[in-house]
């Protein structure tokens, strides 16, 4: 007994040393770094200080409007340039960082770059991404883009964005994770996880950037860049979240947006960046404006001129200057007048500097300069199997009427036709990157499924119709080859440049006359599988009831032709949820599953009986969030708990049985919601709180367990304190947020 307890004590002596020596090496790191920056700072001009805050556009691909100025690369040599956006590949960046290695103190650029959804390989596009409701996968996949962006020179992406979104109007709810908190904060932090990796400062990783800081997604009319007016109940609730889901993940940079927030634009808005951001959250890195939006404070009528801009946005924590000049410009002067203190410039330079050690630029400026691994991650097998299975699960099956998927094996003749059957670049989405011999890497429709069917299946081919114009010259050859076939299979939607940044549409129907061809399809009597493309939820009640089965097929990136004959053919058995709620018509525009109750809710999807419903429209959303189904059933136990009311501290378990009663394995993700019935503030009708992935084989059950405590519970009260309030709840567990098996649970 002695014996052991003194081994005990040795061990625990010894792992205390342990850690405490690993805390040493830590600190003497991070002190050894801050003894750099301040030993770097005391050489620095003023001008080059002013330098480090200045980032500019590369010439390579533009994602703003271009300030046609002097000449960059005698700025990059003279000091004056912090860092460069669109840049990329090896030669371009040892070329830029070489010229900066001529400048007097020769420090190093930072390259960032919108790595959004995949570098040399695509994957889906964010919003279909998070349609998979796989974390770790999606963690996975920006894994393969940190790798692939680094090889390529790449220090930093601006991404990702976590902008929640309840307005398909916004073009940009593309690049996000939909309209729940919950999901996008897990999100959020799985896209940092993986692009930074082992930590920023590997060679095989780049820094991430979490935007856009904040509330962008809320623009009022789903208009880009239009006003944000929310209350800090709101903010808290349902936008900040995912942002500090990215920083405790420690993600290394943030982005601010070009929206103001109750009249005071984020990126002047001391609130946002010096109280929440770098005040309670701690936050330690680079802050970069977005482009030109210091600047665009003069627009918004919130700063006098340029110069005003400039001392706004500095003194409320903006660090860095994208593409507006204004620091470059004013900066000294500011400084000079003392409207600007020099403190808070070097706070920012030696955060910038700071950065710059982290990634390990300093020792050696070159590190991700390397053409052999640059080779090595270019169209490397390895990663498009990762873009493959990501496409495969960002697939949405809406309908499937008489089972008419997966195709089955009497379907011997099938009519392929639609503007995207043989498109390539469409499948890239927005915001992807753009190379020459992309044509070469994208696998299409066409010959994805021409590849699965193999010669079993006479697959004929006709375009239909445009994208986007009146012109139904190209019905009567369609109709011609779909009269001959089995199966009539249509590829309609949005091009890829419909949805994205500025990219806000007042109408989301199918465009030009693809609404007509579906409709003379429906007249042929055969059956009509339809896959929608698409960066947004669109408007397809019609058409959606023309069809036998509908697939949402987002923009599934290099693999898109793929993931899509597997879904088709049932290799693969569709599993993705929305994230969004798909409206029935534009005028039901804003919906979203988490709505209050209000005093006079609708008791049912046709009730008008002055209750708050539109009196023309049916009060549900045409598909609602967390839907998708799957080419199996499955059946949903009764909800038991182990106990039905808890106190802090507590937990109770929840548990379901699920059976999987249909004809084909499959995945499901079985979704748990909370209602807070009674609070201090009224509270959304229903709150995603926990979901689980499970894959069944036909036939097989599954009992799942939920752990329930007061954390679950939680929300910001009006005196913005995040907490529980006791009293009942309603604890709802289904496929989607309307399918749901409900109990009452208390909380003392
Ligand atoms: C764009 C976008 C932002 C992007 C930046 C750099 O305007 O708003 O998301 O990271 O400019 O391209």
């Amino acid at each position: 007994m002695k014996l052991l307890s003194i081994s005990k004590i040795c061990l625990k002596v010894t792992s205390v040393t342990f850690f405490c020596f690993c805390a040493f090496i830590v600190e003497a790191q991070q002190k050894s770094i801050q003894q750099k920056v301040d030993s770097v700072l005391k050489l620095m001009t003023l001008d080059e200080k002013i330098g480090q805050l200045n980032q500019y556009s590369g010439d390579w691909d533009f994602t703003g409007p271009i300030t046609a100025d002097g000449d960059k690369q005698q700025q990059i040599m003279d000091g004056l340039v912090g860092s460069m956006l669109n840049v990329t590949g090896v030669e371009h960046t040892r070329m830029l960082q070489s010229l900066a290695m001529k400048s007097r103190l020769r420090i190093p650029l930072l390259f960032g770059q919108d790595v959004i959804h995949g570098f040399r390989t695509t994957f889906p596009i964010p919003l279909a991404q998070s349609a998979s409701w796989n974390p770790e996968l999606i963690e996975k996949a920006e894994r393969v883009a940190g790798t692939e962006a680094s090889a390529y020179g790449v220090h930093w992406t601006f991404s990702p964005m976590v902008d929640i979104a309840r307005d398909p109007r916004w073009g940009r709810v593309m690049e996000g994770a939909g309209e729940d908190t919950y999901l996008g904060s897990l999100i959020a932090a799985a896209r940092v996880k993986g692009f930074q990796g082992k930590g920023y400062g590997d060679t095989a990783a780049v820094m991430a950037c979490v935007k856009h800081f904040a509330g962008y997604g809320a623009a009022i009319g789903g208009r880009d860049y239009n006003s944000v007016d929310m209350s800090l109940h709101n903010l808290w609730e349902f936008y900040l979240p995912p942002f500090k889901a990215a920083v405790d993940a420690g993600v290394g940079s943030v982005m601010n947006s070009f929206n103001d927030l109750n009249g005071i634009p984020a990126t002047g808005n001391r609130y946002l960046m010096r109280e929440v951001l770098k005040g309670k959250w701690n936050f330690k890195g680079i802050v970069v404006s977005d482009w030109g939006s210091v600047g665009e404070m003069v627009n918004h009528g919130y700063a006098a001129n340029q110069r005003d801009a400039a001392k706004i946005a500095i003194n409320a924590g903006c660090d860095m200057d994208m593409e507006s000049r204004c620091y470059k410009n004013h900066l000294k002067d500011l400084l000079r007048t003392g409207e600007v203190k020099l403190s808070t410039i070097d706070a920012a330079v030696k955060t910038v500097l700071k950065t710059k050690f982290e990634l390990g630029l300093f020792d050696d400026p070159f590190r991700f300069c390397k053409a052999s691994r640059q080779d090595n991650q270019t169209h490397h097998p390895e990663n498009r199997k990762v873009a493959f299975e990501m496409a495969e699960k960002s697939i949405v099956l809406l309908k499937n009427e008489n089972q008419v998927l997966p195709f089955n094996k009497k379907m011997k003749k099938i009519a392929f036709i639609g503007p995207f059957v043989k498109s390539v670049r469409d499948h890239l989405g927005f915001w992807s990157m753009e190379w020459p011999d992309d044509t070469a890497t994208i696998v299409t429709l066409w010959d994805g499924l021409k590849n699965a069917l193999g010669k079993d299946v006479e697959l004929k081919y006709a375009k239909g119709c445009n994208v986007n114009d009146q012109d139904s010259s190209g019905f009567a050859e369609a109709l011609q080859i779909a009269a001959d076939a089995d199966l009539v299979l249509l590829s309609m939607g949005e091009a890829r440049d419909m949805s994205g940044e500025a990219k806000s549409r007042s109408q989301l129907h199918l465009p030009g006359v693809q609404e007509s061809l579906i409709h003379a399809m429906h007249q042929l009597g055969k059956p009509v599988v339809l896959l929608i493309h698409a960066g947004r939820p669109l408007i397809f009640d019609q058409p959606a009831s023309q069809v036998e089965a509908i697939l949402y097929a987002w923009w599934l990136g290099s693999e898109a032709g793929n993931a899509l004959a597997a879904v088709l053919t049932g290799k693969y058995n569709p599993s993705g949820k929305l994230t969004m709620s798909f409206p029935r018509t534009e005028g039901q525009i804003p919906i979203y599953y988490n709505h209050l109750n209000t005093g006079r809710p609708a008791s049912s999807a046709t009730d008008v009986n002055y209750v708050s419903a539109y009196t023309d429209l049916l009060n549900t959303p045409r598909y609602p969030f967390g839907f998708g189904l799957s080419y199996t059933d499955f059946s949903y136990g009764d909800i038991l708990l182990d106990k039905t009311s808890f106190h802090s501290g507590e937990t109770i378990k929840a548990s379901i049985t699920i059976t999987n009663t249909g004809d084909y394995d499959g995945e499901e993700t079985v979704q748990l919601y909370l209602r807070d019935i009674t609070a201090s503030l009224a509270r959304p009708v229903k709150e995603l709180k926990d979901f689980k992935k499970i894959f069944l084989k036909k036939g097989e059950s599954r009992t799942l367990v939920f752990n329930l405590n007061v954390e679950k519970l939680k929300f910001y009260n009006e005196r913005l304190e995040y907490k529980a309030e006791p009293g009942a709840f309603e604890l709802m567990i289904g496929p989607d947020s309307e399918t749901l098996k409900k109990v009452n649970i208390q909380y003392n």
